[in-house]
């Protein structure tokens, strides 16, 4: 990973004893110190309610079990000499005084702090308040404390509808500027995703046919095999399309449809973005157009699987989706008519997550239709993950004296034309947040005109007396899903 090492600064972050701060920060922050990419002795300042004797055993657990990067003594010991901890509730005025002394104490920051909110989000407000009470928000780039930046990290989901979004950002408009605020949507930071943006526009190749003229459809999919697990708090009544479609989906679909930006600054890039947000089209029927699920008993790895309504803390009648599909349109003279169908879905039969851009049929061949029977529409598929890399799906002759042509893959796989791994997605956004990087952090206009896509879809949900469409875990989700494509002739995938 070719990088820049953070300068001088402290992370604060709250909730470090969390599931997402064991399973990905913590680690990321060890991969960081492994490839010399944070400062020496580079504080991390964990707050939570509780684990104040824990916190070392629980952050070298965390990087143990998921680091990247291979666990070394030595290394461990680099970064464990960083932690510190202050346990308190988010709203104990005593906790923030000795967080701020802490923070006062630290060698080596220049005043530099981030604050990063791994925190359910009916606490942001909360935290927002008291840090800026105990004087350690602050407007501008030099805080009130030391002199240095402030910066403010939050974590999806970001609000559950557009009026709950704003209220959200009103928070940290009061305490925060605009740009001291990075909201983390981590599949930005996956190198495949970046790559879409370099695939499009530093090639000749492609640009010239990513239109209405040339394309037929283009489907993306993040399909996932696991079940909620024990997340049931969080995702009861949140449900798929918030949890993903909103923000990962609505992501991927802007970065696949956008214009060329006047430049790769961060401005440049999110202005063409919010230009795609902004002219998506829902379906004017969201009864055909729209189509949730909910996994039933099926299989999963081999094993029978319980259905959603059977899994710990799941109420009997929960309406929850945990698969989500709609139809979009963007009104712009590239796209009209082109149809963008996006689903995501829990209990999948595997794990991928792609783009397909599936282009229309050649407009006259000289075969015999015989000799095309096996032909399909060519196809770009970026694969997000797993087996990251991009396909092209064309059609090619298959040797021998009759003429028939047959669909072939070209394929561009990251393991076979590249050494240097990919950094995990959020390795290089806590990196980007030090270096002060805004490029892979969506923007509040782009969070509000993603809610207002979704919202319509929800309210129309949630009065439809109708339960979520059912599907069997290990499958590809609801017949329903299925003939939203199969009217207008189409399939959905099965990568
Ligand atoms: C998160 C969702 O944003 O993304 C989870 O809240 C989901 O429900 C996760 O499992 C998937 O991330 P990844 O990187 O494994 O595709």
């Amino acid at each position: 990973m070719a990088s820049i090492p953070a300068g001088p600064s402290a992370l604060v972050l709250f909730g470090m004893t969390g599931d997402l701060s064991r399973r990905k920060l913590l680690p990321a922050l060890y991969d960081l110190t492994q490839r010399g990419l944070l400062p020496p002795g580079f504080p991390v300042v964990g707050f939570a309610r509780e684990g104040g004797t824990e916190f070392v055993r629980i952050a070298r657990e965390a990087v143990r079990a998921h680091a990247r990067t291979p666990f070394r003594e030595e290394v461990w010991a680099r970064f464990a000499a960083g932690l510190r901890f202050v346990e308190g509730e988010f709203g104990d005025d005593t906790a923030y005084e000795l967080l701020r002394k802490e923070l006062d104490a630290l060698p080596g920051t220049a005043g530099n702090m981030a604050f990063y909110l791994s925190v359910p989000p009916r606490f942001f407000p909360l935290v927002v308040e008291r840090l800026t009470r105990h004087g350690l928000a602050g407007h501008g780039p030099a805080g009130p404390h030391g002199g240095g930046w402030r910066r403010a990290v939050v974590e999806k989901p970001f609000g559950h509808d557009l009026a709950s979004a704003r209220e959200l950002e009103a928070v940290l408009d009061r305490a925060f500027a605009p740009d001291q605020v990075f909201r983390i949507d981590h599949y930005l930071g996956k190198e495949t995703v970046q790559n879409l943006l370099a695939f499009r526009f530093a090639n000749a190749l492609f640009e010239p046919v990513w239109n209405r003229s040339y394309v037929d459809h283009v489907q993306i999919t993040m399909a996932e095999d696991i079940g909620i697990g024990d997340r049931a708090g969080y995702y009861e009544g949140v449900g798929a399309a918030r949890d993903v479609l909103q923000n990962h989906l609505l992501q991927l679909l802007a970065l696949t449809a956008m214009d060329e930006p006047a430049s790769f600054a961060a401005g440049a890039i999110a202005a063409e973005k919010a230009k795609v947000l902004r002219s998506v089209r829902l379906p004017r029927d969201l009864a055909r157009g729209a189509v949730r699920g909910q996994y039933t008993d099926g299989r999963a790895g081999g094993r029978p699987a319980a259905g959603f309504l059977r899994e710990p803390g799941v109420g009997p009648r929960s309406r929850t989706d945990t698969y989500a599909a709609v139809r979009l349109e963007i009104d712009s003279r590239r796209w009209a008519g082109v149809p963008f169908y996006l689903r995501t879905g829990k209990r999948l039969a595997r794990r991928v997550t792609e783009i397909a851009v599936a282009f229309q049929e050649a407009p006259s061949t000289p075969f015999a239709a015989a000799s095309t029977r096996r032909l399909g529409p060519n196809t770009v598929v970026f694969r997000v993950q797993p087996d990251e890399g991009v396909s092209v799906r064309l059609g090619s002759k298959v040797p021998g004296s009759a003429m028939e042509i047959r669909d072939v893959t070209m394929d561009f796989a990251y393991g076979d034309s590249f050494e240097e791994s990919s950094p995990e997605a959020y390795e290089r956004l806590i990196l980007d947040v030090l270096l002060g990087d805004p490029l892979l952090f969506p923007r509040a206009e782009e969070v509000e005109l993603s809610w207002r896509i979704l919202d319509p879809v929800e309210r129309h949900w949630a009065a439809d007396p109708a339960a979520p469409a059912p599907y069997p875990a290990g499958g590809w989700g609801p017949a329903e899903a299925d003939e939203l494509l199969a009217r207008e002739g189409r399939r959905w995938r099965r990568p």
